[in-house]
């Protein structure tokens, strides 16, 4: 038989990686509704941008006759490639070899692209499809782990990084995503969890499913490990890509500005019919957000978690900002323990990638009772306090309705940096609603009125009228300006461009202690 040319040598070792763990495994990934490592990486990345490396690495173990199966590429496929002609660096696990195990190489993989991705600034992407550590090379794929564990902790706050989970994702191999900033589940066809439902069973005697220990569902809704859950595969890469829209390649860099041709000085008179004349009637944040920001685009970040807090991304003026909203259509918009945590977490993330925060305010204060405080609201509460308090980027605040007690604080107030603070007119600005002030202050006058109830309405209305409006805050200059609602779209792109060269630093240290 005639030798192989060296150049035919090189295709077919190319044609070898490209089958991953070969058809029969393809076909079987096809059948459970999943996308293999590369197909996925196709729909992820800019048509023909792709440039794969390591493609002709196999594993280096010996042991239970691995030596005998061998897959150039190994069980992850790595390399870069451009979103938006903007670069970012990729790995996609390959759940056709070894069940996309993490061994050795695999992690070496890894590791490569994230030291690149770090000295040239650019965002890390991560699909996960894998059975964890490769179960044959035993410690050294939880040294692999460890390795990447420690980049993605080094890299925080320095470049984006965004993990996919489109299979399985399990036991120690869920804190690598779970240190990066954002993680996208796919519904129906991935998992998280550190121990799966045999483990639990043993244990615990508890019957569960995948989909019910750590389905999207489940961690987009109840436990908020999973920011953004969609629907298929195509989705979750689809909107990887939106989201990398609103950020900068690395920390050093501002947000991309897009000219979204929505008029800066667009004026809805809607707003100034939205909030309801009862104040303890709710109203959808959702839907003034829609009036103000560009175009009524929001990239919704946990939108079903904690949803008595909206966050996520918009423009304003072309310019990407993180916006934070109480939403008073949930929980009246109180703050409990899940919302504060959620709300620090993305002001902590825009703050890292130089991302204006824009708050929208109306909440009645911290939500009460046993449960939040023996779960550690104290705890929770500070937490977003900190992270309001530690930004440095433009800071600017809008106080729809109520903003009362520590809320008030919090919610990027004047006194912890805020940069632009404003309120509309229906704001009210107290230590406590009127009722429980009066409730509290006038206690022995009522224990003594003739007509208790009468007198209470009468104290509560004089309360009101005296003390839950903007114009004492306003007075002292603890809101700069109180606008007529339809001016805040226009007023907020003011303050963004009035603050585009805002400098602002903290004292010098090796880092904080956030009330973790
Ligand atoms: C080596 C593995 C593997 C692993 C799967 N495979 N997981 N090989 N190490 N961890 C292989 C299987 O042997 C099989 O090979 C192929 O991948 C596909 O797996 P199946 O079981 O056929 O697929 P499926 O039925 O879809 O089940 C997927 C699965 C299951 C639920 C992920 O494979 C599984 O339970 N795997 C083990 C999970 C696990 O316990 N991992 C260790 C977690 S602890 P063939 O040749 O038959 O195709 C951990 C510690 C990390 O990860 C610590 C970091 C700090």
């Amino acid at each position: 038989m005639k030798e192989k040319t060296s150049l035919e040598n090189l295709r077919d070792h190319k044609k070898k990686a490209h089958l991953g763990g070969g058809q029969d495994r393809i076909d079987a990934q096809h059948k459970r509704g999943k996308l293999t490592a590369r197909e996925r990486l196709d729909l992820l990345l800019d048509k023909g941008s792709f440039r794969e490396i390591d493609s002709l690495v196999i594993h280096r173990t010996t042991d239970f006759e691995l030596d005998k199966q061998h897959y150039p590429s190994d069980s992850v496929v790595t390399g870069w490639g451009t979103i938006d002609g903007r670069l970012v660096y990729v790995f996609s696990q390959d759940f056709t070899v070894f069940g996309g195990s993490l061994g050795e190489v695999h992690a070496e993989k890894i590791v490569k692209i994230m030291d690149m991705a770090m000295k040239n600034g650019a965002p890390v992407i991560g699909l996960n499809d894998s059975g964890g550590a490769r179960i044959q090379e035993g410690v050294v794929s939880l040294a692999g782990y460890s390795d990447i564990f420690l980049r993605n902790t080094l890299a925080s706050g320095v470049i984006p990084q965004i993990s996919a989970i489109m299979g399985p994702c399990a036991g120690g191999a869920v804190y690598s995503p779970a240190l990066t900033d954002f993680i996208f589940m796919v519904r129906n066809s991935s998992y998280m969890f550190v121990t799966g439902p045999d483990v639990v069973k043993s244990v615990t005697h508890e019957e569960v499913s995948f989909e019910d220990l750590g389905g999207a569902s489940v961690h987009s809704e109840k436990s908020g490990v999973c920011q953004v859950a969609a629907d298929s595969e195509a989705d979750t890469l689809y909107l990887i890509r939106k989201l990398l829209g609103y950020l900068p390649q690395n920390n050093m860099e501002d947000p991309p500005f897009i000219n979204t041709n929505d008029d800066s000085l667009r004026a809805d008179e809607a707003l100034d019919k939205i909030i309801p004349d009862d104040p303890g009637k709710p109203y959808d944040i959702k839907e003034v957000l829609g009036m103000v920001i560009d175009n009524g685009q929001f990239f919704e970040i946990h939108e079903n978690f904690a949803m008595n807090v909206v966050v996520g991304f918009a423009r304003l003026g072309g310019h990407s900002v993180g916006i934070v909203a109480n939403q008073p259509a949930v929980l009246a918009g109180v703050l409990d323990i899940d919302a504060s945590e959620k709300a620090a977490r993305f002001v902590r993330f825009c703050d890292s990638f130089n991302v204006p925060i824009i708050t929208f305010e109306d909440v009645p204060g911290f939500l009460p009772g046993t449960n939040q405080e023996h779960h550690g609201i104290i705890r929770s509460g500070a937490k977003l306090l900190y992270a309001y308090c530690e930004a440095t980027v433009p800071k600017v605040t809008v106080i729809t309705r109520k903003a009362y007690g520590g809320a008030y604080c919090v919610m990027s107030s004047k006194h912890i940096r805020g940069d632009v603070n404003l309120a509309w007119p229906t704001a009210e600005i107290a230590v406590m609603g009127p009722e429980g002030a009066v409730s509290v202050v006038f206690r022995k006058e009522l224990e003594k009125a003739a007509d208790p109830v009468a007198r209470k309405a009468e104290l509560v209305a004089e309360y009101r009228k005296k003390f839950a409006n903007p114009f004492v805050a306003a007075q002292r200059g603890y809101v700069d300006d109180i606008i007529e609602p339809r001016e805040t779209r226009a007023r907020l792109i003011n303050a963004l461009e009035m603050l585009q060269n805002k400098r602002d630093a903290n004292p010098a240290k090796k880092h904080g202690n956030i009330p973790l």
